[in-house]
C-alpha cells in the first residue's frame, strides 16, 4: 500500500477507539483503565496475540499493564536495546515484518513471528510504547500503526508517577 495515510480508518478502529476512550473514563484508576486497554485491543483484534504496555523508568523500559497467553522473562529493557528500545530510543513507530529477519529482536515468545512497537509521547518526550506481538507473519500493517499511534496518545495520561 503505497498511501496509507490517505486510506479510510477501519470501522474497527474507530469502534475500538470509543470502546477505549469509554474504558478509560469509566475505570477506577489509571492503573486499571491501562489495564482494560491493553485488554480490550487483544479482545478485539485476532492479530494482536499478546499485548503489553512499558513506561520509561529512568534508561530503561519497564513492564506494565500486559495480556497474552504468556508473560515475558523481559521486564526490564534498556532503552537501546532490541526492538522495544529501538523505538524508545528514535521515537518512532516500529513494524517488523518477520522478527526472526531482525537482528535487534529480543525473542520473548517461540510463536511470534512479527511485531509492532509504538512509541507513547508526553509532550514530545518519549514515555512509553505500546507492544503487540503476532503470530503470522506481517500480521501488521501501516493501519495498525495509525491506529496504535492514535492509542498512545489516549493512554499517555496513564502513565504511573514513580
Ligand atoms: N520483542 C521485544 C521484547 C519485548 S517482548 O516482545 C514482550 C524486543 O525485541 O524489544
Amino acid at each position: 500500500m503505497s498511501h496509507p495515510v490517505a486510506e479510510e480508518r477501519p470501522a474497527a478502529h474507530g469502534d475500538a477507539l470509543n470502546g477505549l476512550r469509554a474504558a478509560i473514563a469509566d475505570a477506577p484508576s489509571p492503573e486499571a483503565a491501562a489495564q482494560r486497554v491493553v485488554e480490550l485491543l487483544h479482545d478485539r483484534f485476532a492479530h494482536y496475540d499478546w499485548v503489553g504496555m512499558y513506561w520509561v523508568d529512568g534508561s530503561d523500559l519497564v513492564l506494565g499493564p500486559w495480556i497474552g497467553p504468556e508473560a515475558t522473562e523481559h521486564t526490564r529493557i534498556p532503552i537501546g536495546t532490541g526492538v522495544c528500545g529501538a523505538a524508545a530510543a528514535s521515537g518512532r513507530t516500529e513494524i517488523i515484518p518477520d522478527v526472526d529477519a531482525d537482528p535487534r529482536y529480543l525473542a520473548c515468545f517461540a510463536t511470534t513471528r512479527s511485531e509492532i512497537v509504538v512509541p507513547i509521547f508526553d509532550v514530545g518526550e518519549v514515555i512509553g510504547e505500546i507492544d503487540v506481538d503476532g503470530s503470522d507473519l506481517e500480521a501488521f500493517d501501516e493501519m495498525d500503526a495509525r491506529f496504535l499511534e492514535e492509542v498512545a496518545a489516549l493512554v499517555a495520561p496513564l502513565r504511573p508517577h514513580s
